[in-house]
């Protein structure tokens, strides 16, 4: 089987990536898929969720943004980074999660394919920053998130998977972001298992 290596990129808490972590060992992505998560970069050096993955035993990267002069240095540092992991096998998947930097075209063409998101949001609703004030502000009585393929365009591509909960009176966008996370954790793990099931 090809071994098929996932790179989990992050800025701050990393319950996503947590989630995806406990699902490949809990289901066995590495026997049933060829695939492990093989590390983490953070563009913060302080990001709790990089302390977690170091306590997994995972690779761990730090690319800080604010080191560099221009989102396209950024961009190429990061793509250095991610593919020095595993010299010998390039990424079979990038998995953003959480990670809260707009990447440049340069750096999505490196990765056509290859690369995932989930935003807080049931896009195409609320692109972008706030999705949760967004959504109460607007009166919505659901919303969710999108697991999709990225592309060039800010929170678009192909969705892979969505979940839908409901915005319940007395919502603040803490109480919707903690309910709509949960779900988060259920479907990313699920779209990125079926991104590496052999099609039949
Ligand atoms: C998640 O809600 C994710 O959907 C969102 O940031 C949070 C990260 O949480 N992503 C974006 O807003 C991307 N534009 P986590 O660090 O605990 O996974």
């Amino acid at each position: 089987m090809q071994k098929k290596n996932i790179v989990i990129l992050i800025s701050g808490q990393g319950s996503n990536m947590q989630a995806i972590v406990r699902a490949a060992q809990a289901q066995r992505w590495s026997q049933r898929h060829g695939a492990q998560v093989l590390g983490v970069v953070s563009n913060k050096a302080a990001s709790a969720g990089l302390a977690w993955a170091r306590e997994q035993g995972l690779a761990t990267a730090v690319v800080e943004h604010a080191a560099y002069p221009t989102r396209e240095a950024f961009d190429a540092e990061l793509v250095r980074a991610i593919d020095a992991l595993d010299p010998q096998t390039p990424p079979a998947l990038v998995v953003l999660a959480g990670f809260m930097r707009i990447l440049t075209p340069d750096f999505v063409d490196h990765y056509t394919g290859r690369l995932v998101n989930i935003h807080p949001s049931l896009l195409p609703a609320f692109a972008g920053l706030h999705t949760h004030r967004r959504a109460i502000e607007a009166g919505c009585k659901f919303a969710g998130a999108t697991v999709h393929r990225v592309t060039a365009e800010l929170d678009h591509g192909e969705f892979l998977d969505q979940a839908v909960v409901p915005v319940l009176p007395g919502d603040t966008p803490d109480t919707l972001a903690a309910r709509v996370l949960t779900q988060e954790h259920l479907i990313y793990p699920r779209a990125i298992e079926r991104l590496l099931a052999p099609a039949v």
